[in-house]
C-alpha cells in the first residue's frame, strides 16, 4: 500500500534530458512563446529574484528565480551561479543551474533536474524566436564574439530557425575557445563552413547577416561600422558593443524593455545616460509574437535583440522537458521522504537529544 505521505520526486540529470530529447529548440520555443503570452493573462505568477553576489569585480553569483504555471498547477525555482571566471580559472563552465518544480495541488515536489540545459536553452530560444521574426530569412553567414556555452546554444537556435545559413565565423578571447566551439558543433552541423576568427572580432562580424555577441566581457567589442545594411544582431552578454551598434539600428526588440532597462547591458547605460529613451524601443517580443507589433519590413533594415532573461520562460521550458522525459520513463524516482516524520516507527530509535 502506498503511504499517502511518501514524497516521490524524478531525478532527471541532463543526460536524462538529453536522451529524452530535451534539446529541442522547436520544444523550447514553442514553451518559451506560449508563457510569453500567457503572463499577459494574469495565468502567471513572477516575484521578484533573490541575488546573492559574493564578488563585486567578478560578478560571481547564485540567483533564485520562482514562477508559478497557474493552469499548469505548476511552480518552479531556478537556483542558478554565474561564475565567469570559471571558464579560465578552473577549464568548467560559467553557469549551472537545478531546477525544483513542484505540483501546486498539495504543494508537493516533482521533479529534481539540471538547469544548466533549460537555462542556456531558454537564452537561445528567445534568440531564435526573434531571429525568426527579425532576421532575414535568406541569411546565410553567422558571426560570434564569444564562443562559449550561450554562443553554442545560440548557434543551434540560429540554424533551427534560419536553416539557409551556412557559414558560422566565431571568434573569442582565445584562439584554443574557437577551435572547441568548431569541435565540438561540427558533428551537429556537418554542412556548415566554420571559420575560426583568430580572436578577431571584425573578422567574425563584418558582412555577416546575424550577429551574436555572448561574452563575459564588458566592453564595447562589437564596432558600429561591422554590422551591414540587413543585419540581425543578437546580443546576449552585458556590455558588449559601442553605442553606436544600438544607435544605428532601425529596430531594438527587448524580452521585456522595462526589465533590460534597469540592468546593465549597453542599451540599458544608454539609457541611463541618456542616449536612448522608451519610444526607442521597438517592441517587447510578445507584441510581435502575438501581431501586435511588426517584425522586419525591409531587407536593409538593422534590427538590434537584447534579451536579459524572464525566469518564467525557464520553468516554462523545463515543465515541457519533464513531460518530455517523463513520457520517455528516464530518470530517476526517488524518495523525498517515506512518510511523515512523527509515523516512523524507528523515531524513537532515531531521535537525538
Ligand atoms: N541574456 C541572458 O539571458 C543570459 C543568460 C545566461 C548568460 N548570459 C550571459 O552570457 C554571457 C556568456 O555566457 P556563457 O555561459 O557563454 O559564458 P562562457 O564563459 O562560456 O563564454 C564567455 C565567452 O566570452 C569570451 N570573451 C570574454 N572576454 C572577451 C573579450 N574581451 N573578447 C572576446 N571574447 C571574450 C570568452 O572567450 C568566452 O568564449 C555571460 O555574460 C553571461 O552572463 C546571458
Amino acid at each position: 500500500m502506498t503511504d499517502q505521505n511518501r514524497i516521490e520526486c524524478l531525478l532527471l540529470s541532463q543526460e536524462a534530458l538529453l536522451q529524452s530529447g530535451c534539446l529541442d529548440m522547436r520544444m523550447a520555443m514553442g514553451a518559451a512563446e506560449a508563457v510569453m503570452l500567457a503572463i499577459r493573462e494574469g495565468k502567471v505568477l513572477f516575484p521578484e529574484k533573490i541575488v546573492q553576489i559574493f564578488n563585486d569585480q567578478t560578478q560571481e553569483r547564485i540567483n533564485c528565480l520562482p514562477a508559478t504555471l497557474l493552469p499548469e498547477k505548476i511552480c518552479g525555482v531556478k537556483w542558478v551561479s554565474v561564475f565567469p571566471a570559471n571558464p579560465e580559472k578552473f577549464g568548467t563552465q560559467n553557469l549551472s543551474a537545478v531546477i525544483v518544480l513542484s505540483e501546486i495541488e498539495q504543494g508537493f515536489p516533482i521533479a529534481f533536474m539540471d538547469g544548466t540545459l533549460c537555462s542556456n536553452m531558454r537564452v537561445a530560444a528567445m534568440g531564435g524566436i526573434a531571429a525568426k521574426h527579425f532576421a532575414r530569412q535568406d541569411s546565410k553567414s553567422i558571426g560570434f564574439i564569444g564562443a562559449g556555452e550561450q554562443a553554442k546554444m545560440h548557434l543551434i537556435a540560429m540554424k533551427t530557425v534560419i536553416p539557409s545559413l551556412e557559414e558560422c565565423r566565431i571568434s573569442a578571447k582565445f584562439d584554443h575557445e574557437e577551435k572547441q566551439f568548431i569541435d565540438e558543433l561540427t558533428p551537429l552541423f556537418p554542412n556548415m563552413r566554420f571559420v575560426a576568427a583568430g580572436t578577431d572580432a571584425r573578422k567574425a562580424m563584418e558582412d555577416s547577416d546575424i550577429l551574436v555577441t555572448a561574452t563575459s566581457a564588458q566592453a564595447p567589442l562589437l564596432k558600429a561600422a561591422w554590422m551591414k545594411p540587413g543585419a540581425f544582431y543578437s546580443h546576449i552578454g552585458g556590455w558588449e558593443d559601442e553605442y553606436g551598434v544600438a544607435k544605428q539600428c532601425d529596430k531594438i526588440v527587448c524580452d521585456d524593455w522595462e526589465t533590460v532597462k534597469h540592468r546593465t547591458q549597453t542599451i540599458s547605460r544608454m539609457y541611463k545616460d541618456g542616449q536612448l529613451a522608451d519610444d526607442d524601443i521597438h517592441a517587447n517580443l510578445v507584441e510581435v509574437i502575438a501581431g501586435e507589433k511588426s517584425g522586419r519590413e525591409s531587407a536593409e533594415e538593422r534590427i538590434y535583440f537584447n534579451a536579459v532573461g524572464l525566469a518564467y520562460v525557464d520553468v516554462a521550458i523545463a515543465y515541457a522537458a519533464y513531460q518530455r522525459a517523463k513520457e520517455a520513463g528516464m530518470g530517476q524516482t526517488i524518495d523525498i521522504q517515506e512518510t511523515m516524520i512523527f509515523q516512523h516507527e524507528k523515531l524513537a530509535d532515531w531521535i537525538r537529544m
